[in-house]
């Protein structure tokens, strides 16, 4: 084998180890989570905030252009939030402020994260992939009040 293939396969496999420690680290000792892509569930026709328990919500978000439904998402403090997002139309972006939450909306795919909201206060959601002439005022939120559904 060439010296310089030997090198290639060397850098190749050392950055591809440095991604999967990255990958790793956050998830295990950051406790970040990543999101997961699920097929799309023809059950999932309805959108809405579905409470499991007193502190444990799953959200069914559809995004369109230019808004989410729910736009309006209402949960206490301590939650457990599993999102489920699809998109009507184009792809958007979901972003949740303070979240760290960063998500595409896919047209016939079902992205999923889990997000916990521990203090009160309002989180915006903004749409951060372009996706047409009112993708500036794409907006919903997440409001984190005691006076929950
Ligand atoms: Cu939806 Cu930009």
């Amino acid at each position: 084998m060439n010296k310089y293939e030997i090198r290639v396969i060397v850098l190749s496999s050392t950055i591809l180890g440095v991604f999967f420690f990255a990958l790793l680290f956050n998830v295990f000792s950051r406790k970040i989570d990543v999101p997961t892509c699920i097929p799309y569930d023809a059950s999932f026709q309805k959108a809405e905030v579905r409470k499991v328990d007193d502190d444990y919500y799953e959200v069914y978000v559809t995004a369109r252009m230019w808004n989410y439904d729910p736009g309006e998402i209402v949960v206490p403090p301590g939650s457990t939030v599993d999102f489920y997002l699809t998109s009507a139309d184009v792809v958007h972006g979901f972003n949740i402020e303070r979240k760290g939450v960063n998500l595409m909306a896919v047209p016939g795919a079902v992205n999923k994260t889990t997000v916990k909201f521990d203090e009160y206060g309002e989180y915006r959601i903004v749409c951060h992939e372009y996706c047409g002439v009112g993708h500036q005022n794409m907006m919903g939120k997440v409001l984190v009040t005691n006076s929950a559904l």
